[in-house]
């Protein structure tokens, strides 16, 4: 059965930087409220107006030159986001659109924080079966044309940024390194403790006075409590999965939505901070995005060296968690 390979990494942040204090002309919020809180120092900001898909389009070429594929050569797209350019069809179509591809497949997949490990392991299942053997997974996110700036909206709104990333993933015979595992969750009993309801297909609020059109909620706390102990079990069984000790790991990226939430789950495993790949405090919350932006500019630093042991995990909006144990 064939191993999937990540051959190519990219990422594109667009280029204008929002730092907390900029947040002040939006928010009554701090630097230090947010850094304390959160660890973000920073994040980007589209200007407008602006494409999903594009940012996509922008780590996906960086991803393709570097694993030496054409755009011709995928068998497969996968999108993941949860700030698509249209509320359908998904960005897939879009970025396919861009490649210059005709008829090559591409899916979205919406699961939010997770959407790139739910990604990897869709991708992970089609190059296991023997189905495709090159496929660009992407994570890109713009979300803060979607942020309340109303006094209500600091909350969220302080957290998020733009970005994409994306990896290239290829089939290999008889490899001993690629993806080893792969271990998905969701629990649609939390799905409104992290969520933006409208526009619904539930109401017509778009055309009611009073619509307030989208608007993101999160019970913060709840989140957070469920983010340590999902995490942190996803990463237990990654390592179970493959016998590990969590000292043998070279890296651990998780999803970037709070720095304490790694420093728990680092904590939890008696680990030091370094053996975590963290970049929250230049993106903020990149959601789809932040780990292929993690593991690209890992990979630019060295960190990521063929047979290096990593594990992935995340969590996020639904709920949904999982994590991958792979050899890079
Ligand atoms: O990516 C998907 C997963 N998402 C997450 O994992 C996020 C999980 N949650 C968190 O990261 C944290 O709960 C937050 C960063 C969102 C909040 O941190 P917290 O330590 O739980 O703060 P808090 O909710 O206890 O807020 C404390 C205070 C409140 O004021 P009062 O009621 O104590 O007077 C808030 O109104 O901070 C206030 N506050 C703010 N102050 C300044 C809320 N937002 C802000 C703000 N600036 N932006």
């Amino acid at each position: 059965m064939p191993r999937s390979l990540i051959t190519g990494v990219g990422m594109y942040v667009p280029p204008k930087v929002v730092r907390n204090d900029d947040l002040r002309a939006y928010f009554d919020t701090s630097d230090e409220w947010i850094y304390s809180r959160s660890g973000i120092k920073e994040r980007r900001w589209v200007e407008e107006p602006a494409s999903t898909a594009e940012l996509g389009y922008y780590a996906a070429q960086q991803a393709l030159e570097r694993s030496g594929k054409r755009p011709q050569e995928l068998d497969l797209i996968v999108f993941a986001t949860l700030s698509p350019d249209m509320y359908f069809p998904g960005s897939g179509v879009l970025l396919q659109h861009k490649l210059g591809l005709d008829t090559t497949p591409a899916l979205d997949i919406r699961q939010q924080c997770s959407g790139f490990v739910y990604g990897l392991a869709v991708a992970d299942q089609f190059i296991r079966t023997g189905m495709y053997r090159t496929i660009l997974l992407v994570g890109a996110e713009i979300q803060s044309t979607w942020i309340d700036y109303s006094p209500e909206g600091r909350t969220v709104g302080v957290l998020f940024g733009d970005g994409a990333g994306a990896v290239v993933i290829e089939a290999a015979e008889n490899a001993h390194r690629g993806i080893l595992s792969t271990h998905l969750y969701s629990q649609g009993a939390y799905a409104r403790e992290l969520c933006v309801a409208e526009p619904s297909s539930a109401t017509r609020q778009h055309i009611l006075p009073g619509s307030y059109g989208m608007r993101a909620y999160m019970n913060g706390k709840e989140v957070f409590r469920h983010a340590v102990q999902r995490m942190g079990e996803a990463v237990q069984e990654a390592l179970s999965a493959q016998g590990w000790q969590a000292e043998e790991v070279d890296l651990f990226v998780l999803h970037q939505a709070n720095i304490r939430i790694v420093q728990a789950v680092a904590e939890f495993f008696g680990l030091p901070m370094d053996k975590f790949y963290n970049n929250i405090h230049k993106y903020g919350n990149t959601t789809a995005a932040s780990i292929p932006i993690c593991l690209t500019e890992a990979w630019e630093e060295g960190r990521l060296q063929p047979g290096s042991k990593v594990i992935l995990a995340a969590f996020g909006s639904g709920f949904t968690w999982g994590s991958v144990a792979l050899i890079w």
